[in-house]
C-alpha cells in the first residue's frame, strides 16, 4: 500500500481502491450553491436563440439553463435540470421514453403533449407531468411558439451514471386528447410473490425475505397529470382577506406521501392578491430540498441568506438553494409564482429536513411529526410567504 499524501489520511490499496481514514472526521454540513436570478429577458433571448433557423431531427429546440457552479454543465440546482422548450407552429417531437420524469409549466403558446395513451392541450401557465419510461411526443398545431419550461431530476441520475433514455418507433400511436375524467381504475397488478418465504427475526421488526419481494414490487401507476391554469387559479385567493388559499400543491395521487407532481418534485402555486400590504423584513426559514420559483406576475424581492434578490415576472430563481435561509418579500402588487422543490425525492430518501424557525428545532419531515402553521388561510399580511 503507497500513501498518496502524507498530509491526507488516504492509502491506495493493492486492488487500486484507495481507504480514506475519516476517524474523527467532524460532522457534515449542507454546502449549498448561490442563489441565482435569471431575469426574464434572459430567457426570452434564448427562446429567440433556439427558435432561429430549422428544427434539428428530433424536433427538440430546447436549451438548458445552467447555474454557475454546475459541476455537470447541466444543471440549475444540484439535483435540478430546467430547460427552455420550445416547438414552432406546425412542429412535433419524435417519440421518445426516458427513466427521468419531468414537470413542465407553460409559459406561451398552445400545444398537445401526448404521453403514453393520454393526451391534453396545454396553455399558458397550465402545469403537466411526463412520468419516467412512458413513451411521449409534444406537437404544436397552435398559431404561434410554444413555449415550456421543464423541470426533470436528470441531473441525480447522471450523477448516479443512470439516466437512459430511448426512441420510440416513429410509428407509436399516441392516444387521443382527453375529454372527460380519466379512467383512475388502471388494474394495479398485484405482485405475485408464490411462496416466496417472509420471516421476522428479531424483535426490532427486521425480517428476512424472498428475492422476489425485490423484483416484482406493486406498482404504483402513473400517467399524464395535467393542472388547467383556469381552473387551478380560479380556486385560489382572488383578493386580499378573502378567506381563500394563498398556496397550494399540485399533487399528483401516484406520489402517495410524497406529496409531489413528480415522484421527484412538488409544484406549488402561490397567489397573493394585488393590494397586499408589504412587511417589514424578518427571519426567513431554511429545509434541505431547494426551492425554484418562476414569478408569474408581481414583483418584490426574496433575501437569501441575507443577500437581496429582486423578483419580476417573467423571472425564473434559485430562491432557497439547499440549507440556505430565505424569505420572500412580495410588494403591493401581489404575487403569483410557481414553486418547484425537489421535497418528495427528500422524502424518499429520507432527507428532508426543515427549519420553520431558525432557532427552532430541526424537524426531519416525513419521519417525525411535521411542521404546524400553514394552516390556511394564511393572512399574508400578519405572516411571509414561506416556499
Ligand atoms: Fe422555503
Amino acid at each position: 500500500m503507497t500513501a498518496i499524501d502524507p498530509r491526507v489520511p488516504t492509502v491506495v490499496l493493492d486492488s487500486g481502491a484507495r481507504a480514506v481514514d475519516t476517524s474523527g472526521e467532524a460532522a457534515a454540513r449542507p454546502t449549498p450553491w448561490a442563489p441565482l436570478r435569471i431575469l426574464a429577458a434572459e430567457i426570452e433571448a434564448t427562446i429567440e436563440r433556439i427558435s432561429t433557423g430549422p428544427a434539428p431531427d428530433n424536433g427538440r429546440r430546447s436549451a438548458l439553463l445552467v447555474h454557475p457552479e454546475s459541476t455537470t454543465g447541466r444543471s440549475f440546482a444540484p439535483g435540478v435540470e430546467v430547460a427552455v422548450e420550445v416547438l414552432l407552429p406546425g412542429e412535433s417531437t419524435t417519440p421518445l421514453r426516458r427513466n427521468s420524469s419531468i414537470v413542465q409549466i407553460c409559459l406561451a403558446g398552445t400545444g398537445t403533449v401526448h404521453v403514453a395513451g393520454a393526451s391534453i392541450d396545454m396553455a399558458r401557465n397550465d402545469v403537466a407531468t411526463v412520468p419516467s419510461m412512458k413513451p411521449h411526443r409534444f406537437r404544436n398545431d397552435g398559431d404561434g411558439p410554444w413555449i415550456r419550461l421543464a423541470y426533470s431530476n436528470a441531473p441525480l441520475l447522471a450523477h448516479l451514471g443512470t439516466l437512459y433514455a430511448e426512441e420510440v418507433p416513429a410509428d407509436w400511436v399516441p392516444g387521443t386528447v382527453v375529454d372527460g375524467p380519466i379512467d383512475m381504475d388502471e388494474p394495479a397488478e398485484v405482485a405475485d410473490r408464490g411462496s416466496a418465504p417472509d420471516h421476522e427475526v428479531s424483535p426490532t421488526g427486521a425480517r428476512l425475505r424472498g428475492y422476489e419481494f425485490l423484483v416484482d414490487i406493486e406498482p404504483v401507476p402513473d400517467r399524464l397529470r395535467h393542472w388547467p391554469y383556469r381552473t387551478v387559479s380560479g380556486l385560489m385567493s382572488q383578493s386580499t382577506g378573502d378567506g381563500e388559499r394563498t398556496i397550494m400543491a399540485l399533487y399528483n395521487p401516484a406520489t402517495e406521501r410524497r406529496q409531489g407532481a413528480t415522484g421527484s418534485f412538488f409544484v406549488t402555486l402561490s397567489r397573493i392578491p394585488h393590494g397586499h400590504r408589504p412587511r417589514p423584513e424578518g427571519a426567513g426559514h431554511r429545509h434541505s430540498s431547494v426551492a425554484i420559483n418562476y414569478h408569474v406576475e408581481g414583483t418584490g424581492y426574496s433575501v437569501v441568506d441575507g443577500r437581496r434578490i429582486d423578483f419580476a415576472p417573467g423571472d425564473l430563481l434559485l430562491s432557497a438553494p439547499s440549507w440556505r435561509e430565505h424569505a420572500h418579500y412580495p410588494s403591493e402588487t401581489g404575487l403569483t409564482v410557481f414553486t418547484v422543490q425537489d421535497h418528495p425525492q427528500h422524502i424518499a430518501t429520507e432527507s428532508l429536513i426543515w427549519q420553520e424557525d431558525m432557532n427552532g428545532p430541526i424537524l426531519a419531515l416525513g419521519l417525525e411529526r411535521g411542521q404546524t402553521g400553514y394552516i390556511a388561510p394564511r393572512n399574508w399580511d400578519d405572516d411571509l410567504p414561506r416556499i
